[in-house]
């Protein structure tokens, strides 16, 4: 069931940190003549690192969902369940993150514990059931992203209503399961950081494609997030937004495949005149899942090149 099950035993972070300190404060001689360190480890702000927390996303297999989970493990996390459709693609985007996690770094694979599990978010039951057993794995939750989504471009009058309802049932009904297992899970722990990922779609109307259904859908998990982050406030859980302009993954290059041109319409549209590449989004998706947004709840952060503000 688990792409993997490892036993943590040591943080790559607090590895670094004591390797650093015994190098600076040792006043023994060195044993043999090791080149000096060329990396410094560079000074953040603690309230950023995602070290010690256990983070859940959806969606997490491709796309923006894995480019989350990558910027997570870049700010120390160690624990995660990556949550996506197929179990094997879930479970493969576990092992390839660990890799590259371990890759030019001194971090090895024992220091991770990723597991892959399979879940349709559109199923109540399909999430619980990955909820548990994440809660299973880990005992505790801390920051859950639900990226899991879907659009799709047809005029209103052309739109199979099978289509629009399973749509909502992703977008919209997927979001409201995910954020409510996150919380069952933190208020008892204390609390926790929920970012549900909208869309700019969620306050323009995107053009020239016709897509009514998504953009309700967004607008829908915008308000969704506010209204949550109020029923929750005092119980410690954080609910807020990220809503991303048109960035470049396995969603929008389907779009594009069919129609050259809209690549070029939408970056005559962007005041920065391009797309976003996905790791555009992982300095404020850091920010909605740490501490460092300790006092912001139903909250939208957009990173979008501008593009909804003319
Ligand atoms: N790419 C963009 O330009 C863009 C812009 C704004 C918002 N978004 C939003 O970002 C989110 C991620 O989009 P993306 O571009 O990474 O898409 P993507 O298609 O590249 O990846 C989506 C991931 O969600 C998974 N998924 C789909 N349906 C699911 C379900 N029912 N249960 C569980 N997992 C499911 C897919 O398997 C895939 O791994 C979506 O909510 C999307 O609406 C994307």
């Amino acid at each position: 069931m688990f792409a993997r099950s490892v036993t943590i035993v040591a943080r790559p972070g607090a590895r670094a940190a004591s390797n650093a300190l015994r190098a600076r404060f040792s006043t023994q001689p060195a044993l043999h003549n090791a080149a000096p360190a060329k990396t410094k480890t560079p000074r953040v702000l603690p309230d950023f690192s995602m070290d010690g927390k256990v983070c859940l996303i959806t969606g997490g297999a491709r796309g923006l969902g894995n480019e989350f989970c990558r910027a997570f493990v870049n700010s120390g996390c160690t624990n995660m369940a990556i949550l996506d459709l197929k179990q094997t693609e879930a479970e493969d985007a576990a092992r390839e993150l660990v890799a590259t996690a371990c890759l030019n770094s001194d971090s090895k694979p024992e220091d991770f514990k990723i597991i892959g599990l399979e879940c349709d978010v559109s199923s109540e039951r399909s999430v619980i059931k990955a909820f548990n057993e994440t809660m299973d794995t880990f005992g505790r939750l801390d920051s859950v992203v639900a990226s899991a989504g879907i659009v799709e471009n047809y005029s209103a009058f052309d739109y199979p209503f099978d289509r629009i309802k399973r749509l909502y049932d992703i977008n919209v009904h997927g979001a409201f399961f995910t954020a409510r297992e996150a919380a069952r899970n933190m208020i008892p722990q204390g609390g926790g950081a929920i970012v549900l990922v909208a869309s700019m779609s969620a306050n323009i109307v995107n053009i020239p494609q016709p897509q009514t259904p998504y953009n309700a859908s967004k607008a829908a998990v915008k308000h969704m997030a506010a209204s949550l982050g109020v029923e929750w406030a005092k119980k410690g859980v954080r609910v807020n937004v990220l809503s991303p302009g048109y960035m470049l993954t396995k969603l929008t290059r389907t779009i594009l495949e069919h129609d050259r041109e809209l690549k070029k319409t939408w970056e005559s549209l962007t005041p920065m005149g391009r797309m976003g590449e996905p790791n555009d989004l992982a300095g404020a998706v850091v920010f909605l899942a740490s501490d460092a947004s300790r006092f912001m709840t139903g909250t939208e952060i957009r990173v979008d090149g501008g593009y909804c503000i003319i």
